[in-house]
């Protein structure tokens, strides 16, 4: 028998958690923090060797900007590291409100929501939303977080194959009669492979099948569209419903977002679980927020340097051209991905291997994020070693 007090259970704990350890080390998945300072936009130690980071998605290296910083030191100068509550206790600081009225402007959106982080808002928006008697339409390949949020909706869940708009027709042909509502979900920017979603078309099909559309636009906010986001790409808006993001990428500081009408943003403010039961951000993030805001609004050429820079890396390397500030280079498996990171390393890059589950079994990558500080002679370097001895590991 047991005894009392859970020796037996701790050892059945340790056990189980040292088994999963040794099946990923077997698998070459298993992963570990390592601890990283990050001296500028581009510059980081780790492991006692500085390295030129393309592995950070501070696109616009905001986040070491001086008024970026100014501007969360002095809010935590006046108001405090912390919110100390819930947005609907005492966590509501009036920076918000200035927030979210800025990133509805920017979005052409009525209204906006700030939430705690990306992923806070993602695991919240969609249950608001979408219940067990509704239909949510995914694309494959979006971000870990929005399926997060599919899941705790409780409605039925469709993927369909990765940018395939005829495939999500082929699916709400089949099914959406038989829900109340239905939602289709796409990342903007693809964040493991910085391809774009052909949103137009995705708002097209979601007219046709009185669907909502929502997208993730972590990774173009700032950088894509004068600044505007994946949205924006072709000069106007697209229809999307739902223009989620983050402020963690090219803002440079933390937290998450939603843009969408007056009644929409009001119920996720009443309803959206991680609004409601967690703290408020820092005001200090909403501070640095909007100074990134102001210049990436003042300055649109800068907004857009990024995606130059990945251009020109992916010309340098005959690979397509990137869309985005993502590009990757697949390498299949995952030892070939951890071998072609170390080897850059060692030439004083940093560029993370990506592995399963992050991406599909198979599929292993590096994943190159371009910022508007990365030298341009260091991105021919870069091009120079991947194209003679990164992308004949991939053939
Ligand atoms: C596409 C996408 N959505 C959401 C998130 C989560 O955002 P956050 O880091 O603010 O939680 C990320 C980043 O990790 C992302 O890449």
């Amino acid at each position: 028998m047991a005894q009392e007090g859970g020796p037996a259970l701790a050892n059945s704990l340790d056990s189980f958690a040292q088994s999963k350890l040794a099946e990923l080390e077997a698998g070459h998945l298993r992963r570990r923090l390592a601890d990283t300072f990050r001296e500028d936009g581009i510059w980081v130690s780790r492991g006692g060797r500085r390295l030129l980071s393309f592995s950070c998605n501070d696109y616009l290296n905001l986040t070491h900007h001086p008024k970026v910083k100014a501007a969360a030191a002095e809010a935590v100068a006046r108001y405090g590291a912390g919110a100390g509550a819930s947005r609907l206790i005492t966590g509501n600081h009036p920076l918000f409100a200035v927030l979210e009225a800025r990133l509805a402007a920017l979005k052409q959106a009525e209204a906006a929501c700030v939430f705690g982080s990306g992923y806070l808002a993602n695991a919240g928006i969609i249950p608001t939303l979408i219940g067990a008697e509704d239909l949510l339409v995914i694309d494959e390949l979006a971000h870990a977080c929005l399926w997060a949020g599919a899941q705790l909706s409780r409605g039925r869940v469709e993927t369909f194959r990765h940018n395939d708009v005829d495939h999500a027709r082929e699916i709400l042909a089949a099914h959406r009669a038989a829900h109340t509502h239905a939602l289709i979900v796409t990342d903007g920017v693809f964040s493991m492979d910085g391809d774009l979603a052909p949103l137009d078309d995705l708002a097209a099909l979601a007219r046709d099948t009185d669907a909502w559309l929502m997208s993730d636009d972590a990774h173009g906010l700032g950088v894509l569209g004068k600044g505007r986001g994946s949205s924006f790409v072709t000069g106007t808006k697209a229809g999307v419903d739902l223009q989620m993001g983050t402020l963690s990428k090219a803002i440079g500081s933390y937290g998450g977002y939603l843009c969408a009408s007056a009644p929409v943003i009001d119920l996720m403010k009443t309803r959206a679980r991680t609004l409601v039961y967690s703290t408020g951000l820092p005001p200090a993030s909403a501070a640095a927020a909007l100074a990134a805001l102001d210049i990436i609004e003042a300055e649109p050429e800068f907004a857009a340097s990024p995606v130059a820079k990945a251009q020109a890396f992916t010309r340098a390397t005959n690979l397509p051209l990137g869309e985005s500030t993502i590009v990757p280079i697949v390498l299949g498996d995952a030892v070939r991905a951890l071998e072609a990171s170390d080897m850059l390393a060692r030439e004083g890059f940093l560029v993370m291997a990506i592995r399963p589950p992050t991406v599909p079994v198979g599929t292993a990558r590096l994943r190159l994020a371009f910022t508007a500080g990365h030298p341009n002679e260091e991105i021919a370097r870069l091009a120079e070693i991947v194209r003679t001895r990164i992308l004949p590991m991939a053939a």
